[in-house]
C-alpha cells in the first residue's frame, strides 16, 4: 500500500457510452475534494503513449454531467497492446507523477489497466459500455441510456408496423453480448429476441413465435436481434421465406451510443467515479469498480476478468411468457 496520493489521471477508452462524462466529472470532483490533483488523458491509451494530457480544474468539468460522448475522446490503440507501447505509457505516467490512473471503459480497457499495473502504476477501472457485459459488475455506465434510446425508436417503429400490419426486424448493438437486446425486447414487447449467447433454432425461436402471435390475433410483429446473433437483413429474408411476410429492417447502430445520459447512468457514473478515487486514495491498485447486489464496491481486476457473465435461462422464460408461448 502507498500513502499520500497527490495526483491521479483519468482516461476513457474503447467504445464510448453515455455517462462517461459524468464519470470523468465525478473522478475530478472526488479527487479535488481530497486535495488530489487530476490530469485528463485524451484518446485513451494512445494519449497515454503520446502524452496528450490536460490539467483539470473544478470548473473544467462543469456542464458535462448531462452530455453524451466523452470530452476526453476515446480510442482503440493497438500499440498499447505491445510491451513497447505499455512501457511508453508507463513512462508517461511516471513523468507526469501520477500516483494512480482511472480507466473508464469495457473489458479491453481493463486488460490494458491490468497490463499497466505490472509496470508499477496504480490503476482502477470503471465499467463504461452500453453492452452491460462486464462479468464482475451487475451494471455498466451507458446501458440504461442505450436501452431507452432503442425502446424509444422501437415504439416509433411499432406505430407504423401496426398501421401496415407488418413485421419489423430491429438490430441493436451487442457483438458478443445480448443483454441490451433482451432488455430492450422485454421493454418493447418484442415477439422474439435473438442474442449471441443462445444458439438460434430459427423455426422455434422465430417462425413459431410469429405464427402463434398471429393465431392469437396479432397483426404486427417485432423481432429484436443483437448484432452478434446475425444480420437483421438475413433474418428478415428467412422470415419472408418461411411466412410470406415482408419484414422491414432497421439497424439502430451508433444512435444507441449517443445522447443525453439518463438519471440512472449519471448517478451510477457519479457513484462509481467517487468510489474509484477512494480506491486509489487508499493506495490500492489493479482494482475495478463494480456493482454487486445493488451496492458499489470494487474487486481485483484479474479476478474480475476471469469471471463470466451469462444470460440466465429464466430471462428467456419471462420473454416466452410475454409472447404467449
Ligand atoms: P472496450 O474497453 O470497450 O472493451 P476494446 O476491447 O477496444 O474496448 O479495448 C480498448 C483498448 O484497451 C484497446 O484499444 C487497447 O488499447 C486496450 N487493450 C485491450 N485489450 C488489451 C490487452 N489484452 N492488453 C493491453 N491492452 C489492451
Ligand atoms: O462495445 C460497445 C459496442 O457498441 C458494441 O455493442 C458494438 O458491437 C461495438 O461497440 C461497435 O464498435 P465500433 O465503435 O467500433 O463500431
Amino acid at each position: 500500500m502507498k500513502n499520500a496520493v497527490k495526483r491521479i489521471g483519468v482516461l476513457t477508452s474503447g467504445g464510448d457510452a453515455p455517462g462517461m462524462n459524468a464519470a470523468v466529472r465525478a473522478v475530478v470532483r472526488a479527487a479535488h475534494s481530497r486535495g488530489i490533483e487530476c490530469i485528463g488523458i485524451r484518446r485513451g491509451y494512445s494519449g497515454l503513449i503520446s502524452g496528450d494530457v490536460l490539467r483539470f480544474e473544478d470548473t473544467s468539468v462543469s456542464h458535462i454531467i448531462n452530455r453524451g460522448g466523452t470530452i476526453l475522446y476515446t480510442a482503440r490503440c493497438d500499440e498499447f497492446k505491445t510491451e513497447a507501447g505499455q512501457q511508453k505509457a508507463a513512462d508517461t505516467c511516471k513523468l507526469l507523477g501520477l500516483d494512480g490512473l482511472v480507466a473508464i471503459g469495457g473489458d479491453g480497457t481493463f486488460r490494458g489497466a491490468q497490463a499497466l499495473s505490472k509496470y508499477g502504476i496504480s490503476v482502477c477501472g470503471i465499467p463504461g459500455t452500453i453492452d452491460n457485459d462486464i462479468p464482475c459488475s451487475e451494471y455498466t455506465i451507458g446501458f440504461d441510456t442505450a436501452c431507452n434510446t432503442a425502446v424509444d425508436a422501437i415504439d416509433k417503429l411499432r406505430d407504423t408496423m401496426q398501421s401496415h400490419e407488418r413485421c419489423s426486424v430491429v438490430e441493436v448493438m451487442g457483438r458478443h453480448a445480448g443483454h441490451l437486446a433482451l432488455y430492450v425486447g422485454l421493454a418493447s414487447g418484442a415477439t422474439a429476441v435473438l442474442v449471441p449467447e443462445k444458439k438460434i433454432d430459427f423455426e422455434n425461436d422465430v417462425v413459431e413465435k410469429i405464427r402463434s402471435a398471429r393465431i392469437s390475433g396479432k397483426t404486427h410483429f417485432m423481432i429484436v436481434v443483437a448484432e452478434g446473433a446475425g444480420s437483421a437483413v438475413d433474418i428478415a429474408q428467412k422470415i419472408h421465406e418461411a411466412t410470406s411476410l415482408d419484414p422491414r429492417v432497421t439497424v439502430l447502430g451508433h444512435i444507441q451510443r449517443g445522447g443525453t445520459p439518463t438519471a440512472r447512468d449519471r448517478v451510477s457514473a457519479t457513484r462509481m467515479g467517487y468510489h474509484a478515487v477512494e480506491v486509489l486514495a487508499k493506495g490500492l491498485t489493479n482494482r475495478v469498480v463494480c456493482k454487486k447486489n445493488g451496492a458499489i464496491t470494487d474487486m481485483d481486476i484479474d479476478e474480475g476478468l476471469a469471471m463470466k457473465k451469462t444470460i440466465k435461462q429464466h430471462e428467456f422464460a419471462v420473454l416466452d411468457a410475454m409472447t404467449g408461448l
